[in-house]
């Protein structure tokens, strides 16, 4: 009897861990509000949202926005995964740079 119930726990861990796994994997579609946690948390220590409007910006298409947040992202080791980039470019895209189509 106990080794019956030590199998069906052990079946039931390997199949939470493979939701886990499933779940770490799949990309759901970017989040605004997310993205805006993540920026105000770790971004705003040197620039508020502002840069992102000024005249000469940077950024002049949706890949290249995410190029840029990536590259500031590695420069503070922050380890976002593609999920937190693509949060991050949706809240950009929609507050500052318009670039129309949602970030996938
Ligand atoms: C150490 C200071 C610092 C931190 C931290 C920082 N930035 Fe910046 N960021 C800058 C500076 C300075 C510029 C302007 C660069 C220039 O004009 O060449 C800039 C520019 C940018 C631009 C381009 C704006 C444009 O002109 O279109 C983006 C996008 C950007 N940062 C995103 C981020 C993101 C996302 C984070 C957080 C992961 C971040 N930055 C964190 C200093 C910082």
């Amino acid at each position: 009897m106990m080794r019956m119930t030590l199998s069906v726990f052990h079946t039931l861990a390997i199949a939470a861990l493979c939701g886990i796994a499933g779940a770490v994997g799949a990309q759901s579609p970017a989040d605004a509000g997310r993205g805006r946690g993540l920026y105000e948390n770790h971004c705003t220590v040197c620039h508020t949202a502002k840069v992102h409007s000024r005249v000469n910006r940077l950024s002049m298409s949706q890949a290249e926005l995410r190029d840029i947040v990536d590259r500031w992202q590695r420069e503070e080791k922050l380890r976002w995964s593609a999920q937190d980039i693509s949060d991050v470019v949706e809240y950009l895209n929609r507050t500052r740079y318009g670039y129309g189509a949602a970030v996938r």
